[in-house]
């Protein structure tokens, strides 16, 4: 396994390269399953996550190639019905491939993802969905059964803005010629994405960036060639880097628009950005103020950027409360924060950051994604060596984050543990 040695310290200073966005390119990668024929999906980011997926798909027939940061899909040769568990529990994201073979095929079997490091993750909003609009629905096994072969539209809406559900219901009825409403939907850029790509294919969806969409299916969805969006939680990691740091760099390709909240939050803490032609340039030369957040859906302040938030409050003045109330347990960062000499306390879902604190090198580790991001921030803040263990966390979400890190002026490698 490899880790990440970090000499922390420094100011980061030039230019990042923002990579097109994991969470978009997951869904895209499923429609592409429904449409026979060739489908090119660019601006691919290379991630572990995105190559997981890509063996799902493969599994059932489907050919999948990665090439740079294209993903070249052909669907020609009907899919099998089937995901199954060994693939699934590598990838919450594979669930996708229910509603994606629905369209396609009118029945699948799916495996049943399991919880994930910071507790359960239902998919109770997305058999719901299904079943209200007329598909047949069974758990067998640790698999679900559905069939779609039935299913008429109708109305449907979802207890909570679930991006998942979102994914799924809408893949799932991109085929059906009956028009289906889809209320209190997620409006994550993400979910804009697909819908574009859909709507290219050849459906018919009203609504996108909207709580409520309105779909009229096609069974004749052709392929295309599409481009993922950048990845607007890899941009706020790299500015929350920037301002717990110091210094001066440019994301470059980061779309302001997907950030408005996110923004706005480091504006108040005393961050300086620019938006350009270019992307976002992120200054930070000042200190910086305490500012609370409390994550939501979006347009709100997203939970993937809650972990790195809290590594940037450490360096600023006074208290700062940062609440998930999407993922309310997810903090694992916080003990390992401390071990580098945070102060933080929990209450609740809510961590109360104390700062600022100097932080301090130390050997760390993490259990998911975003934690392990909050702790590159706090390493590359910190006085002296952090060794992060497990980068495998990272590799699912971070193109080449060492280099790009390198490139601005950071002292990071990366070794075998
Ligand atoms: N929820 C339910 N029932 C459901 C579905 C969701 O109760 O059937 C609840 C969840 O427990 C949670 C909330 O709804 O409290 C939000 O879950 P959502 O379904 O929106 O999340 P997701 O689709 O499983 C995606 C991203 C996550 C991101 C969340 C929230 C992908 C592949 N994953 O997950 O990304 O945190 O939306 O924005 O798009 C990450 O990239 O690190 C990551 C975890």
């Amino acid at each position: 396994m490899d880790k990440l040695v970090i000499e922390g310290g420094l100011p980061l200073h030039g230019d990042v390269r923002i990579a097109g966005s994991k969470n978009a390119t997951l869904p895209l990668m499923a429609a592409a399953v429904i449409a026979p024929g060739q489908t090119v999906i660019q601006n691919v980011p290379r991630l572990v996550d995105i190559h997981t997926l890509g063996k799902v798909i493969a599994h059932l027939g489907v050919t999948v190639e990665h090439d740079d940061d294209k993903v070249v899909m052909d669907a020609t040769a009907t899919p099998s019905d089937t995901a199954p568990y060994d693939l699934v529990r590598k990838m919450r994201a594979s669930f996708y491939m229910l509603g994606a073979l629905l369209a396609r095929l009118g029945h699948a079997k799916v495996s049943m993802p399991g919880g994930c490091a910071w507790g359960p993750r239902p998919v109770d909003i997305h058999l719901k969905g299904l079943k209200a609009l007329g598909a047949s629905v069974e758990l067998e096994g640790g698999y679900v059964l559905a069939d779609s072969r039935q299913m008429n539209g109708g109305r449907f809406v979802l207890d909570f803005p679930s991006v998942g559900a979102t994914v799924n219901l809408l893949l799932a009825v991109s085929t059906l010629e009956k028009e289906t409403i889809l209320e209190n939907v997620a409006r994550e850029p993400e979910i804009t994405n697909l819908i574009r790509m859909l709507n290219r294919m050849g459906a018919r969806i009203e609504g996108a960036n909207t709580s409520q969409l309105v779909i009229l299916g096609s069974r004749d969805l052709k392929p295309l060639s599409f481009a993922v969006i950048p990845d607007r939680i890899e941009a706020g990691t790299y500015m929350a880097a920037v301002g717990r740091c110091g210094g001066d760099v440019m994301l470059r390709g980061a779309d302001p628009e997907h950030l408005t909240m996110v923004l706005a939050k480091a504006a108040e803490a005393g961050i300086k950005f620019t938006v350009t032609t270019e992307g976002i340039r992120i200054q930070r030369e000042n200190d910086l103020r305490s500012v609370d957040v409390e994550t939501a859906v979006y347009p709100g302040f997203p939970t993937d950027m809650q972990a790195q938030w809290i590594a940037l409050m450490t360096a600023a003045a006074g208290v700062s409360l940062v609440t998930d109330t999407i993922y309310t347990d997810r903090f694992t960062h916080v003990a390992e924060l401390m071990r580098l000499g945070a102060e933080i306390k929990m209450k609740g879902h809510t961590a109360k950051v104390y700062g600022p604190t100097q932080l301090t090198g130390a050997p760390v580790m993490s259990t998911d994604l975003r934690a392990s991001a909050s702790l590159v921030i706090a390493a590359l803040a910190a006085k002296g060596r952090t060794d992060i263990l497990r980068v495998y966390h990272l590799d699912r979400g971070y193109e080449r984050l060492e280099d790009k890190f390198e490139r601005i002026g950071a002292r990071i490698r990366r070794e075998q543990e």
